[in-house]
């Protein structure tokens, strides 16, 4: 992958309006869902980023046809799985998108087969996917892992009452995408409640599944003998969204961001307090107008509808400007500070006791060389370059185009000084 050189100037205040795009955690799922039928499945306002790049490659070394094209807003996919003779996934590929964990369901409930590898993505500390395991083993799937392998078969998929012993986000999708072509009813108890997990079901349930309950803890799923394909409007990006927030209350800007849905971030809009940040927000936009220093917080990351650890890091980025100390428990994944020590270089105060940040509020941030190890890191030293004291480099930034896309012409068309250089790659 190349890599990427972003230089910013900070000190601008953000000015403007932008248009939200579709979720990146909505459209993974959404395409191994496609994975479950024959027919074309075309799924709108895609964003162009590079995890949806490497997982349409996926789908097409499986054996689907996927079509690219441009949308009113983002891309338009179009995938057709006539069949998929292909039940491998490549292992480079698995590295760089761990979400690909969630084709076990569909490919187990089309083909009976599937081999993955350990799952790649952000580097957060261990990424298990036994709870996936152990849920499609209730569910008649014979599963090997072994030396960071998953060998899956089963003949046909039979429903089955599953227990999830932590929320899964994963988890939850993979059973609701092997449940709904399973023989007979699946019931998912203590299923995920992210916004994402509501639109696989809307999805599904366009492609003639029966799912109920997507979005409460208890998803039950009658299994049916085919889906047919369907168009499908991704949710906005409540990431997106909520990092775009705190970008304009630290520059003290001005910032109206359309097609969103505020309730997807109410935990962060609720947190975001002092006398000088005012946040309005309608049926579907938000405008944050910031002139003073933000309030400090004390919060936990927590399973929707808690504070979401994707924008734990944004957070924190925010914070070092604090008009006080905050204090942040990172609850889901267990090494997820990959941004702390490039703050502290640009000049934060954050001490990292367990898995709780300390962060004293400073007066300022001053521009240095630091290097963007994951998405969400990336986006937090962005964030923190754009309220800097003069020039921030970051090295690495290819890691924001995970999520983010085209953050820096978005960025640049509300004012700020942002340029991105691509370097051979190292
Ligand atoms: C999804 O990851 C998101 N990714 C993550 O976003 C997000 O941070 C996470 O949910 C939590 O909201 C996608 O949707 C593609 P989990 P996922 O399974 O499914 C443990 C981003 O930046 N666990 O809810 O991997 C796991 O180790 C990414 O956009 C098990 O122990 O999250 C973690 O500690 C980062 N065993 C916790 O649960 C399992 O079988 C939460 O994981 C599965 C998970």
């Amino acid at each position: 992958m190349d890599r990427h050189l972003w230089i910013i100037r900070g000190g601008d205040r953000l000015e403007g309006e932008v248009r939200v795009p579709g979720a990146k955690n909505a459209v993974l799922p959404a395409l191994a869902a496609a994975l479950l039928t024959p027919e074309r499945c075309v799924l709108r306002q895609v964003p162009d980023i590079t995890d949806v790049r490497i997982m349409v490659e996926i789908l097409e070394t499986l054996g689907a046809r996927v079509e690219v094209a441009g949308d009113v807003h983002g891309l338009a996919l179009a995938v057709e799985a006539r069949d998929l003779p292909h039940h491998r996934v490549p292992p480079d590929k698995m590295e760089r998108v761990r979400s690909s964990s969630f084709l076990l369901g569909p490919l187990l409930a089309r083909v009976g087969r599937a081999t993955l590898f350990s799952p790649g993505g952000c580097d957060l500390g261990p990424r298990p996917i036994d709870l996936h395991v152990k849920g499609l083993r209730a569910m008649g799937a014979r599963i090997d892992t072994e030396d960071g392998g998953v060998q899956a078969q089963v003949d046909r998929l039979h429903g089955a009452q599953i227990h999830l012993d932590y929320p899964s986000v994963g988890a939850t999708e993979n059973l609701m995408l092997a449940g709904v072509l399973a023989e007979g009813t699946t019931v998912i108890i203590n299923a995920a409640r992210e916004p994402e997990i509501v639109d696989l079901g809307i999805l599904l349930d366009r492609m003639g599944a029966h799912v109920r309950g997507a979005g409460t803890s208890t998803i039950r799923i009658e299994g049916v003998a085919r889906l047919a394909g369907t168009e499908h409007t991704v949710i906005p990006d409540r990431i997106v969204t909520g990092t775009l927030v705190l970008a304009a209350v630290m520059t003290r800007g001005d910032l109206r961001l359309r097609g969103v849905i505020p309730d997807h971030v109410r935990s962060l809009l609720m947190n975001l307090g002092g006398e000088g940040v005012h946040i309005e927000a309608g049926e579907d936009w938000i405008r944050v107008r910031a002139r003073g220093r933000l309030a400090p917080v004390r919060l936990r990351t927590l399973p929707y509808p808690g504070f979401p650890t994707d924008l734990q890091a944004p957070l924190v980025a925010a914070l070092t400007l604090a008009d006080g100390s905050s204090r942040v428990r990172e609850t889901i994944f267990t090494r997820r500070f990959a941004h702390v020590e490039p703050l502290i270089r640009m000049g934060a105060s954050i001490e990292v006791k367990g898995d709780e940040l300390f962060v004293a509020g400073v007066r300022a941030l001053r521009g240095t060389t630091v290097e963007a190890r994951d998405l969400r890191a990336g986006a937090a030293l962005v964030l923190a370059g754009l309220a800097a004291e003069g020039e921030t480099v970051i090295r690495g930034g290819e890691q924001i185009d995970r999520g983010y896309a085209a953050l820096d012409r978005l960025l640049q068309s509300l004012g700020a000084k942002v340029s991105v250089k691509a370097r051979e790659s190292a």
